[in-house]
């Protein structure tokens, strides 16, 4: 039987990778008739076309939703244009303003593990995973604490899914209650400029190949606001689980782990390699495009499956195993080319610091697993609901 992919299955949500490995070497040009695209899963085949924007082009959506399209994102926009706006988001995260993060981390950190001391358990998600990075995402952007919760609750309504991938009117009305609480911060740090990213974002110039400059408006800072807020806390969150999942499937690797801190750069990204939080990269071709003798006609979505090329047994060795001594410089959780994470280096750092202060204080923990909720989202990979048992 031919393979069949549906990344809103929840079946496929809770396991994709034994259909990944079917892609890879049954359909490496996979056609979904039904939904309208074309996945690639091999890992070169994803490389190469994330090395091709002029091809692969993100300005009609990026996601199978495609709800983004037509917002006025980084991620959805192409060359020239992508890069003009990208240039002045990337001065932003210098390794000295990132890594000046860092004691913020572990304060915040101390903060929200501390009282679980002595408890029998806690939710690893809601309790932690989540509010560590939302916390320095704020931080960095400069939004009062007090209002953080509520871009957390707004961002889960937003991402929302059913089975069918329907945006509801929930979700709908979400993005426009988080656009309007954001454009407030963006208006009011006009009124009172600091040293933090929004307030960056106000007074710097994007400038075109050409040498013309201008400033952002409010509503190009809102929505530029909204994505870093988004992209920033969710993605960490599901990796900080994800990761915890790894190390109770795999207790003598938390015990090395937790005996010698050097390996954490490697196993966090070992993390990212084996359970990512972000599985695919959308795109529209601009042209047909042929490969292993398919062809994809120009104006096609096609899903760049990184979840399934960081799983490919051509370039990983047994790749479904979990190994913190496994070199994986070769990732793509992050994607590749024009549009490689901003934030990587920022979610590398607070990862790291988030298992250091984790196995600190809970080096032995249990899961209980019947109380695990998945979150549902064809490409957020990760879970809603993680309640660790402290032993
Ligand atoms: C583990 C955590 C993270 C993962 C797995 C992740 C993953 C990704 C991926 C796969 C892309 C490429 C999207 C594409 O090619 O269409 C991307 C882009 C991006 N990420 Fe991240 N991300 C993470 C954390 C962060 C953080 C902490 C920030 C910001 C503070 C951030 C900001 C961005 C931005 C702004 C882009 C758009 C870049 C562009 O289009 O030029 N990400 N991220």
């Amino acid at each position: 039987m031919s393979v069949v992919y549906d990344p809103f299955a929840f079946e496929t949500q809770h396991n994709p990778y034994p259909v990944y490995r079917r892609l890879r070497d049954e359909a490496p040009v996979y056609h979904n008739p039904d939904l309208g695209f074309y996945a690639l899963s091999r890992y070169h085949d994803v490389l190469a076309a994330h090395k091709d924007p002029a091809t692969f082009i993100s300005s009609r959506g990026v996601t199978l939703e495609g709800v983004e399209a037509g917002q006025d994102l980084l991620i959805t926009k192409d060359p020239p244009r992508h890069e003009w706006h990208r240039r002045i988001v990337s001065r932003l995260f210098t390794p000295r303003r990132v890594g000046g993060l860092e004691s913020f981390m572990r304060e915040r950190c101390a903060r929200l593990l501390d009282p679980f001391r002595g408890e029998p358990g806690f939710d690893a998600v809601e309790d932690f995973s989540i509010q560590l990075p939302l916390a320095v995402i704020g931080e960095l952007l400069g939004i009062p604490e007090s209002l953080r919760q509520e871009v957390h609750h707004l961002a889960d309504r937003l991402f929302t899914r059913d089975e069918s991938g329907t945006v509801s009117e929930d979700a709908a009305t979400a993005q426009v209650e988080l656009a309007t609480l954001l454009y407030g911060v963006v208006v009011d740090r006009r009124r009172n400029l600091g040293d933090d990213v929004v307030s960056l974002l106000i007074t710097s110039e994007v400038s075109d190949d050409a040498g013309n400059a201008w400033h952002l408006t409010d509503e190009e800072l809102s929505t530029r606001v909204l994505e870093l807020a988004f992209a920033g806390h969710e993605t960490v969150a599901r990796l900080v689980a994800n990761g915890l999942v790894a190390l109770w499937w795999y207790p003598d690797q938390r015990r090395e782990l937790t005996a010698n801190r050097a390996l954490l750069p490697n196993a966090v990204e070992e993390m990212l390699r084996w359970d990512a939080p972000s599985h695919y990269q959308g795109r529209w071709t601009s042209t047909d495009v042929e490969l292993h003798g398919t062809t994809i006609p120009a104006g096609r979505r096609v899903i760049l499956v990184t979840g399934a090329a960081n799983h490919d047994d051509r370039v990983f060795d047994e790749p479904e195993l979990f190994d913190i001594h496994r070199r994986a410089d070769t990732i793509v959780s992050f994607g590749y080319g024009v549009h490689f994470c901003l934030g990587a280096a920022l979610a590398r750092l607070e990862t790291r610091v988030a298992f250091d202060e984790l196995l600190n204080r809970f080096p032995d923990y249990e899961i209980d697993e019947s109380r695990v909720v998945r979150m549902r989202s064809s490409n957020v990979r990760g879970l809603a609901t993680l309640p660790l048992v402290l032993t």
